[in-house]
């Protein structure tokens, strides 16, 4: 049996018929063909489905979709501006901290959640809220690197 779900997506409103056991990171990907949004794990476990629901970060992998109904959820594709980059993109593209890319997204998504929170944190609040986005590429240092940049304006 489907169901409708209604959300706002990157700003607009979306309606789309989904099961009741379909994720959100399936329906962003498979039914909206949003495919920003990275299907790593499908476990809780690398970071790389990380959006945003109402501000928060979460892995879209273990989000039942339904669940976000009435909810803003924001991702990689909303995080231009017109057709400006985030400064987070930017920063990622200056400081070399995107390899393969496939960790990036849920990187971004994460960094944007810390920032906008906490503007200006430390280094060690750095590693400690980047921690459950994982890179096979190993660029921690240039993640690191990057969102140090934007919190200093740089
Ligand atoms: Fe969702 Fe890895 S794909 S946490
Ligand atoms: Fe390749 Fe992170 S850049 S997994």
């Amino acid at each position: 049996m489907k169901h409708v779900l209604s959300f706002t997506l990157n700003g607009a409103p979306v309606d789309a018929l989904v099961q009741a056991t379909d994720t959100l990171l399936d329906v962003l990907r498979e039914k909206i063909g949003l495919t920003g949004t990275k299907r790593g794990c499908d476990t809780g476990n690398c970071g790389a489905c990380t959006v945003l629901i109402d501000n928060e970060p979460v892995n879209a992998c273990l989000t039942i979709a339904l669940t976000v109904t009435g909810k803003t959820v924001t991702t990689v594709e909303g995080l231009v501006e017109g057709s400006e980059l985030h400064p987070l993109q930017k920063a990622f593209h200056e400081h070399g901290a995107s390899q393969c890319g496939f960790c990036t997204s849920g990187m971004l998504m994460a960094a944007k959640a810390l920032l906008d929170k906490h503007p200006q944190p430390s280094r060690s609040a750095i590693v400690e809220f980047m921690s459950g986005n994982l890179c096979r590429c190993g660029t921690y240092l240039e993640v690191i690197e990057a969102i140090q940049a934007v919190a200093g304006g740089k």
